[in-house]
């Protein structure tokens, strides 16, 4: 069984898996209202797989016998002035699950809760993951500047991102 405390942490995770997805999800339709339209394919892509974050810890905290609670989703941003500036925020909000996610190991492992932990330990790994592929995109758009053409590849490179499980770039997540 998990702690009262756990669970109650593991179900605002839930909220904050599935914020991440609704900001994804406002990301792509600024870079649809810009035609940018391999930028909006990479949103999308990230904003189903922040569903999928969101479903497994809906799916762990249930299989532990605990009660799932969904709460309010926050409505998020949804407008920027560039593609860097969506990026950079990105970077930041992908700093703070990461905060978020070690806030939830600490708490385990102060519980002793070895079940959690090594459920935890693949969003550890993930969030450094998700961390280094937003901080590669904001450092090409950093290099292109200005530059409309740069722009134009970046977005055709992007529109090749695929999805978990689509083969090539499924996890660049
Ligand atoms: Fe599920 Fe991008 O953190």
């Amino acid at each position: 069984m998990l702690s009262e405390k756990m669970q109650d942490a593991l179900n605002a995770q839930i909220n904050a898996e599935l914020h991440s997805s609704y900001l994804y999800l406002a990301m792509a339709a600024y870079f649809e209202s810009q035609n940018l339209l391999g930028f909006a394919n990479w949103m999308h892509k990230q904003s189903e797989e922040e569903n999928v974050h969101g479903m497994k810890f809906y799916h762990y905290v249930n299989d532990r016998r605990g009660r799932v609670i969904l709460t309010a989703l926050e409505g998020p941003k949804t407008d920027w002035t560039s593609s860097l500036a969506v990026f950079e925020d990105s970077l930041k909000h992908e700093q703070k699950v990461t905060g978020l996610i070690n806030k939830l190991m600490d708490l385990a492992i102060a519980e002793s809760d070895h079940a959690t932990i090594s459920f935890l330990k693949w969003f550890v790994d993930e969030q450094v993951e998700e961390e280094a592929n937003v901080d590669s995109v904001i450092q090409d758009l950093k290099r292109i500047g200005d530059a409309p053409q740069g722009l134009f590849i970046l977005d055709r490179e992007l529109a090749g991102r695929k999805g978990e499980g689509e083969g090539e770039g499924g996890d660049a997540t």
